[in-house]
């Protein structure tokens, strides 16, 4: 096949899809595919169309590979992709619209308030700790854990770092004590639950990219029925958001309150593919290569 790989754009995560990019385009050289690498540029049109590929896979994170926009675009052109299609892609980059979507069925997400970042140098908008994200990055890139130690009693400061300082909007969540779990679908089947536990502070950029950070136990060491349910959660997640391919579920489990403790936090419909990302290294857990991994996902997009 002649397989067109969408990498790099202009998100926070552009690196982290140059990363992705890179390993799904020699993984399928391996294969014996023809590859044609294009880095995602208001030109990406013009090149699409003079490669002609048989199918494009999308190895970009964030805006604008994975909230429809390219989606769209792909559709125009008649193109076959892999991953979400359109619709799928705009809920889930969103999470406010995820949650609209997911917990009228059953799912349990944290309860979240969208608030403007200007209102929290007035007033926290919900109890300590709480988490505050952007509500369409991927890879933690400007989440904030606010605790109550610090300036307890006291708003946010106006000068102090933090994501109030970079975005207009954010999300706040209900901070969920212990553990974070995350599991990957692969066409209909959950595949596996890892844990990550990270050396240090939470499981942010840092620790999700720099080999050594974040210790993954594969699988994980929970009590059956715990993992039974966060595939269950996973699977339901992929399939009411309608998510083609591979998508990649991320949860916090308060292990306190067994099963009543396990939180979907949200879906990743293009998860990375980096050498330290998760669906691969799931992949391989239940013997598939890398490159095995590939090819079953650009076989799921035609
Ligand atoms: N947003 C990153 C790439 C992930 O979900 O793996
Ligand atoms: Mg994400």
């Amino acid at each position: 096949l002649h397989v067109a790989v969408l990498m790099g754009g202009w998100s926070a995560e552009r690196d982290v899809s140059l990363t992705s990019g890179a390993g799904v385009a020699d993984a399928l050289e391996s294969l014996g595919h023809k590859v044609t690498r294009i880095d995602m540029d208001r030109d990406v049109a013009l090149k699409l169309h003079e490669a002609k590929p048989d199918v494009v896979f999308n190895a970009l994170h964030g805006t604008p590979g994975e909230d429809g926009t390219i989606q769209g675009l792909l559709d125009i052109m008649g193109l076959k992709y892999t991953h979400s299609g359109l619709a799928t892609s705009v809920i889930a980059i969103d999470k406010q619209l995820t949650k609209n979507e997911l917990v009228p069925h059953g799912v349990r997400m944290p309860e979240g308030v969208i608030v403007a970042s200007e209102s929290l140098y007035a007033a926290d908008p919900m109890p300590r700790p709480f988490v505050l994200k952007p509500v369409n990055e991927g890879s933690s890139v400007g989440v904030a854990i606010v605790t109550a130690n610090g300036n307890y009693g006291q708003p946010i400061a106006r000068d102090s770092e933090g994501p109030w300082q970079h975005f207009d909007q954010l999300l706040a969540e209900p901070f969920i004590k212990g553990r974070e779990l995350t599991v990957a679908v692969l066409g209909e089947q959950a595949l596996a639950v890892t844990e990550l536990k990270p050396k240090s502070g939470f499981y942010d950029y840092d620790a999700k990219y720099t080999d050594g950070m974040t210790v993954h136990v594969c699988p994980a060491e929970i009590p059956p029925a715990i993992a039974e349910a966060a595939k269950a959660m996973a699977l339901k997640a992929h399939q009411l958001l309608g998510c083609k391919g591979t998508s990649r579920s991320d949860f916090r489990w308060d292990d306190e309150q067994g099963e009543a403790g396990l939180y979907l936090l949200e879906v990743n419909t293009q998860p990375g593919m980096t050498p330290l990302s998760l669906v691969p290294e799931q992949a391989r857990y239940l013997g598939m290569s890398y490159a095995e991994l590939v090819q079953r996902i650009v076989e799921e997009a035609m």
